[in-house]
C-alpha cells in the first residue's frame, strides 16, 4: 500500500473530543450523558406530516442546486422579519445540508490557501477545522469570561492582518452559550468595514436566547449585508438535526461561488426534507417555542445548581443549550475531570480543551436532556466533586 494513502486534508483533522467521550460512554451502562449537542424533542408533528405529504405528492426527484424555490422564499421571509433585511430568494439564498455544509461551503468559496480566518478560541470544532482542511489558516483568538466569550473589539484588530479573509462568529455561542450584545456587535462591524474582511455568521442558535435577549445579526448594522454570509440551519431550531437541511445567505456573488462549489459535491438536499422545512418556517411555531422553554427552564437548573457545587462555576448562560463550567478550582485537568467523572460516576461531559487550548479548564455540558436525568447527573457530579 502507497505510504502517502490519506491525504493531508484528511490528516490534518482528528476525531473530536465530543466524539471521543460519547464513543466511551456507549461502553458503559447507565450513563447521564451531557455531551452531544441535539435537541432530545421529536421535530414537531406539522412538519413530519408535510414530509408524507411531499412524499405522497413523489417529490422525490432532484431539486433545483439553489433549493427548492419555495422554501428560499421563506427563508427570505423569515430573515425579513427577524433581521430586517431581504435577501433575493432567486439570487442571494442557497439551500444547504445542514449548518455544517452551509459553513464550509463559504469557507470553500472565500478562502484561498494563504488567507487567514480568524476563530475565537473557545470555538466550535468544525470552525476550526475547516482553514485546518488546507483551505487557509485559522488564527485563534482568545476569548474568556472577562469578555462573554466574545471578541473585544478593542484587542481584535492585533490579530487581523494583509491575509484576514474572514472572521467566524457564533452567536449564540456554541460551546459557551454566550450571546453577544448589541453593543459588542456594532463595534465589530466597524472592525470589520474598517480591515475589509467578511463576517460568517453562523446563526444556528438564534432561536435558542434566553431571559428576552434580543438576537443580534451582523447584517442588522449599516455595510453589513455586503459583507455578511448568514449561515443557518433547521437542525436545532426545530429538532431536525437528522434531517440535513439548513441554508446560506449573502451577496449574489458569494451565494453563486457557493452553489457552485456545492453542484460539484453535494447537488441539493433532499428534496421532501426541504419541502417539510417550508412547513417548519410558515405553520406553527408551539411546539419549537415550547422546545425553548424547556431548555430555559433546564438552563435554570444548570446555573442554580452548577454554582452551589464547590469549586465549579458557571456565571451565566444566554443561549444555545450548552454549559462552559469552570473546572479549575478542583486541581483536575479538564481531561482528568472528564474521565474520572465518567468512570467514578457514570456522567460523561466534554473536556474544554477539545474547543481550543483557552477552553482548557472548563467543560462543556450540553442540557439538552430531561430534567430528571439533568438533575441526576448534577447531584452525581456533586457526589465526585466532594469525594476529591
Ligand atoms: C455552532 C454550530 N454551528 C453549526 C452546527 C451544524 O449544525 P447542522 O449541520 O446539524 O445544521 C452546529 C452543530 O452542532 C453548531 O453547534
Amino acid at each position: 500500500m502507497k505510504e502517502n494513502l490519506i491525504s493531508r486534508r484528511a490528516n490534518s483533522v482528528g476525531r473530536t473530543k465530543i466524539r471521543k467521550m460519547y464513543e466511551l460512554e456507549k461502553t458503559l451502562d447507565n450513563v447521564i450523558s451531557f455531551t452531544v449537542g441535539e435537541p432530545d424533542f421529536h421535530t414537531p408533528e406539522n412538519v413530519v406530516k408535510a414530509c408524507e405529504k411531499a412524499l405522497a405528492e413523489h417529490k422525490t426527484g432532484y431539486a433545483a442546486n439553489q433549493g427548492v424555490l419555495e422554501l428560499r422564499r421563506a427563508i427570505s421571509d423569515t430573515i425579513f422579519k427577524t433581521h430586517g433585511v431581504r435577501y433575493n430568494p432567486e439570487t442571494e439564498i442557497l439551500i444547504t445540508a445542514g449548518g455544517m455544509n452551509a459553513l464550509r461551503a463559504a469557507s470553500e468559496a472565500l478562502i484561498n490557501p494563504d488567507d487567514e480566518v480568524i476563530v475565537p478560541d473557545p470555538y466550535w470544532c468544525n470552525h476550526f477545522h475547516h482553514p485546518l482542511m488546507e483551505l487557509g489558516k485559522a488564527v485563534c483568538v482568545p476569548v474568556s469570561e472577562e469578555t462573554n466569550f466574545m471578541y473585544d473589539p478593542d484587542v481584535l484588530p492585533k490579530y487581523i492582518t494583509d491575509k484576514t479573509k474572514t472572521i467566524i462568529l457564533n452567536s449564540p455561542s456554541n460551546p459557551t452559550g454566550r450571546v453577544m450584545d448589541e453593543d459588542t456587535m456594532r463595534r465589530l462591524c466597524e472592525v470589520c468595514k474598517e480591515h475589509d474582511v467578511i463576517l460568517i455568521s453562523d446563526e444556528v442558535y438564534d432561536h435558542i436566547i434566553y431571559d428576552d435577549i434580543k438576537f443580534c445579526s451582523p447584517v442588522m448594522f449599516d455595510g453589513m449585508r455586503e459583507r455578511t454570509v448568514i449561515c443557518n440551519s433547521f437542525s436545532k431550531s426545530y429538532a431536525m438535526t437528522g434531517w440535513r437541511i439548513g441554508y446560506a445567505a449573502g451577496l449574489e456573488e458569494i451565494i453563486n461561488a457557493m452553489l457552485r462549489i456545492n453542484e460539484n459535491t453535494l447537488a441539493s438536499p433532499t428534496t421532501f426534507a426541504q419541502y417539510a422545512a417550508v412547513e417548519a418556517l410558515l405553520g406553527p411555531q408551539d411546539e419549537a417555542k415550547a422546545m425553548v422553554k424547556s431548555f430555559e427552564r433546564r438552563r435554570d437548573i444548570m446555573v442554580e445548581e452548577i454554582n452551589k457545587i464547590p469549586m465549579l462555576s458557571c456565571p451565566k448562560l444566554q443561549g444555545a443549550f450548552y454549559a462552559f463550567v469552570d473546572i479549575r478550582g478542583t486541581g483536575l485537568s479538564d481531561d482528568e475531570f472528564c474521565e474520572r467523572l465518567l468512570l467514578e460516576k457514570r456522567v460523561s461531559v466534554t473536556p474544554g480543551s477539545g474547543f481550543g487550548t483557552n477552553g482548557a479548564g472548563h467543560v462543556r455540558m450540553s442540557y439538552a436532556l430531561s430534567e430528571k436525568d439533568l438533575l441526576e447527573g448534577l447531584s452525581r457530579i456533586r457526589e465526585f466533586v466532594n469525594s476529591l
